[in-house]
């Protein structure tokens, strides 16, 4: 595991930003793995800051977000969807088309966790994931749980989460109670792996998940068993 502790989180999403696009430069057909949160918001500034020079090139990319809410559609300024179009996609020459975020409207949602994790062995797997880590050490919406979840699937929400999320939402009775979420399997199965991680807050679980025993109870900590990890953090 590469960890590298930085200042501020301005310099933890110029690092981030900075193997993203290596990736992209190496690789130009890049399979992406993208996660959603405030942590990725700068990284994805950056991206786009570069894209704007002429340094990156996106239009040979797929990407493919780590989770969605249940029952917020593209429309919803709170999906992920919406979140993914705003702060990256709209702003880049990523093909829409290649551009894949579960659908937390779909009517069999069951069969859409199976087509999510088809999809992703179809296009031969994740090359780099980028992840944040939640309060709970929830990574996508992998929350605490007695076994690692394998596969795509829907998750109860954790009342950290839902309080940590009611950010965005106003009050914590808007928050969607269910999401979800690309399954352990597929995350694990990523070439590459780069966890960000910002504010004194997410100290002691990154801690915990990085350097502790690995369980379930603590999502994250599984990462431990991958060998191609870069943590970046940041106390700002
Ligand atoms: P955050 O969320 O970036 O908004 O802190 C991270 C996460 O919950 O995975």
């Amino acid at each position: 595991m590469k960890f590298l502790n930085v200042d501020t989180y301005q310099e933890m999403s110029r690092q981030a930003a900075n193997l993203i696009s290596a990736q992209v430069i190496m690789k130009p057909d890049s399979i992406l793995g993208l996660a959603t949160g405030s942590t990725p918001i700068g990284t994805y500034k950056q991206l786009i800051e570069w894209y704007k020079k002429g340094d990156i090139d996106f239009s040979k990319v797929i990407s493919i977000n780590l989770d969605e809410y249940v029952g917020l559609d593209a429309n919803n300024i709170n999906s992920y969807r919406y979140f993914m179009d705003k702060n990256l996609f709209d702003k880049i020459n990523i093909v829409k088309e290649n551009t894949f975020v579960p659908l937390g409207t779909a009517e069999n949602l069951e069969e859409e966790c199976k087509k999510y994790d088809e999809n992703i062995k179809q296009l031969g797997g994740i090359d780099l994931q980028l992840l944040g880590i939640g309060l709970d050490g929830h990574i996508g919406f992998n929350e605490p749980s007695e076994v690692f979840t394998k596969n795509t699937h829907i998750v109860d929400l954790d009342k950290s989460t839902i309080e940590a999320n009611s950010r965005f939402f106003g009050s914590i009775d808007s928050v969607p109670k269910k999401a979800i979420t690309m399954g352990m399997a597929s995350i694990m199965r990523a070439k590459k792996i780069l966890l960000i991680a910002n504010g004194k807050g997410k100290k002691e679980i990154l801690n915990k998940a990085l350097f502790g025993p690995i369980t379930p109870q603590i999502p994250a900590s599984i990462l431990q068993l991958h060998p191609d990890i870069t943590v970046i953090y940041s106390e700002e």
